[in-house]
């Protein structure tokens, strides 16, 4: 069996095409449209990579971007300060930490500063203390396990009831998607590097979420037939047959996978558009709160 591509790249373009048709009407109505100011400190690759992806995207978007590139040596005071001129300017409706932050940064109090009502990343600890909880609702769920959700959903897959194992339990994706899957009636397993018999486990699956960082860690023998495969994994592996000499690979051996899965997503072209794709919505939806248009 050859399993069904889950194809976020054409997902996530119907997505930002509904979102363009809203930011349009924003603009008709109130004369305004969404804004994101993104804070990046240091010179990290893939975080700059990041960060220039989700600023053009919002341009496509007619969303304004305020783009806040800082040293790496930036000093907490002045860090908070920056997000405290955020939380007050009325343009910006989503204010987006990229993470992780220098070590000398208390991350927990950054994303504790950002105002509440404009945490499009849905980092804040209240917010993410609501989304751990039952019949609480968060203002925003975080972007990548939203759209490991959005996925599952406009693919059609049932998640009531299901087995869902969750590899991984990093706080921006592993712990969130379990909790969102949770949410749904899923039964959920958390697996990390203490699991014992992690193959066994993860074989239980009937939605197996990979957000581990391992390159194709998981084996077509660890996948239970028919199952559905959500691949987070964005692991760059020497290539020397490649120009750039490295190519892109998911935690997931996507070749042994595909022929026993029902649905799997690739790398790239899998949740990565999805994350910037619920990072507008987010935006938007912030736009449209602070704007009363809902
Ligand atoms: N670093 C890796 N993924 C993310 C994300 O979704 N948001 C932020 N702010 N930082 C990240």
């Amino acid at each position: 069996m050859s399993a069904q591509l889950i194809d976020g790249k054409q997902i996530a373009a119907d997505i930002r095409g509904e979102i363009k048709t809203e930011v349009e009407e924003m603009k008709t109505r109130t004369g305004k449209v969404p804004g994101l100011a993104t804070v990046l400190v240091g010179t990290r690759k893939d975080s700059q990579t990041y960060v220039r992806m989700k600023k053009k995207a919002c341009k496509k978007a007619g969303i304004a971007s305020f783009g806040h590139d800082l040293p790496e040596d930036i000093s907490q005071e002045e860090l908070l300060k920056i997000v405290r001129e955020l939380n007050a300017n009325p343009d910006v409706h989503g204010i987006l930490v990229q993470l992780p932050l220098p070590d000398h940064i208390d991350e927990e109090a950054i994303l504790g500063a950002i105002n509440l009502e404009k945490d499009v990343d849905g980092f804040h600890p209240i917010n993410i203390g609501r989304l751990s909880m039952k019949r609480r609702e968060p203002l925003f769920v975080p972007c990548t396990p939203k759209g490991c959700i959005e996925l599952l959903d406009r693919t059609g897959v049932e998640i009531e009831g299901k087995r869902a194992v969750v590899l991984g339990r990093s706080n921006i994706v592993g712990l969130p998607v379990a909790m969102l899957l949770l949410h749904r009636n899923a039964t959920v397993s958390i697996c990390h590097s203490r699991t014992k018999d992690l193959p066994g486990v993860v074989r239980e699956a009937d939605i197996l979420v990979a957000a581990v960082g391992r390159a194709e860690m998981v084996r077509g023998d660890w996948v239970k037939p028919g199952a559905v495969v959500i691949d987070v994994g964005m692991n760059a592996v020497d290539d020397p047959t490649s120009e750039k000499g490295y190519r892109l690979t998911g935690d997931v051996a996507f070749d042994e996978v595909k022929e026993v899965a029902s649905a799997i997503t690739p790398v790239p072209g899998g949740v990565g558009p999805m994350t910037i794709a619920m990072l507008l919505r987010n935006t938007t939806n912030s736009a449209k709160h602070h704007l009363k248009m809902v």
